[in-house]
């Protein structure tokens, strides 16, 4: 898929408050800073039509941007940024659970992980809610031009075997990449396209 067009439509502090429609939606989540923003930014070809920073905690709001007139991603603040205080932490992430509990929209999440980083419980954890949940994920490792190929070998390795050790026994799909350098862009596009088009049909 190419991206012709991707633009802004409305942030929104409140899940209920979110507009509807009937195009498909894809969100991003993952622990504040791991890339999500920047990864809507190399996805659609801007330098900054979602807002990153160095510093965790950039996005604090739920924001959709629709992407050829005929999709929708939406990026969400981060999880298990430590510097927020533990009474509001709870608060952003009830609010984040909530956008996933209820969005009819959504087709499917894109959940960010470090590549450089051993799995962490945070992730797990939050995978495990998404399972129960229902709600289909595939699983995007950010920030792979930190790594060289052998390493990003192993830690996608790593990755798997703690999964499979957990409580999967099946994997999500696994995309590598990077914001850096375009890495996995195609790959991630081209699946959005197919998952477009099985929604169309009704899969
Ligand atoms: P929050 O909105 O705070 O939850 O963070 P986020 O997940 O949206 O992360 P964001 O895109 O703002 O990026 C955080 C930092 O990581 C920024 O300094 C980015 O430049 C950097 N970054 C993001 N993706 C990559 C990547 O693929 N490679 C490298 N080297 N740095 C990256
Ligand atoms: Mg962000």
């Amino acid at each position: 898929m190419k991206v012709n067009t991707a633009k802004f439509v409305i942030s929104n502090s409140k899940v209920e408050k979110c507009l509807h429609h009937d195009l498909p939606e894809y969100a991003f989540i993952g622990r504040s800073n791991v890339g999500k923003s920047s990864l809507i930014n190399m996805l659609t070809n801007h330098k900054n039509l979602a807002k990153t920073s160095g510093k965790p905690g950039k996005t604090q709001l739920i924001n959709h941007f629709i992407i050829n007139d005929s999709w929708y991603l939406v990026d969400l603040p981060g999880y298990g940024f430590a510097k927020v205080p533990k009474y509001q932490r709870n608060a952003f992430e009830k609010f984040i659970e909530e956008y996933f509990l209820t969005r009819k929209e959504l087709i499917c999440t894109f959940l960010l992980i470090d590549i450089r980083h051993k799995p962490q419980n945070i992730d797990l954890n939050f995978m495990e809610f998404l399972g129960s949940s229902g709600v289909p994920f595939s699983i995007v490792f950010t920030k792979a031009d930190k790594l060289k190929p052998l390493q990003t070998r192993k830690s996608l390795d790593f990755y798997k075997k703690t999964m499979l050790n957990g409580v999967w026994q099946e994997l999500p799909d696994m995309f590598i990449t990077s914001s850096e350098n375009a890495v996995g862009k195609q790959e991630l596009l081209d699946h959005l396209e197919k998952l477009n088009i099985n929604s169309k049909n009704g899969i």
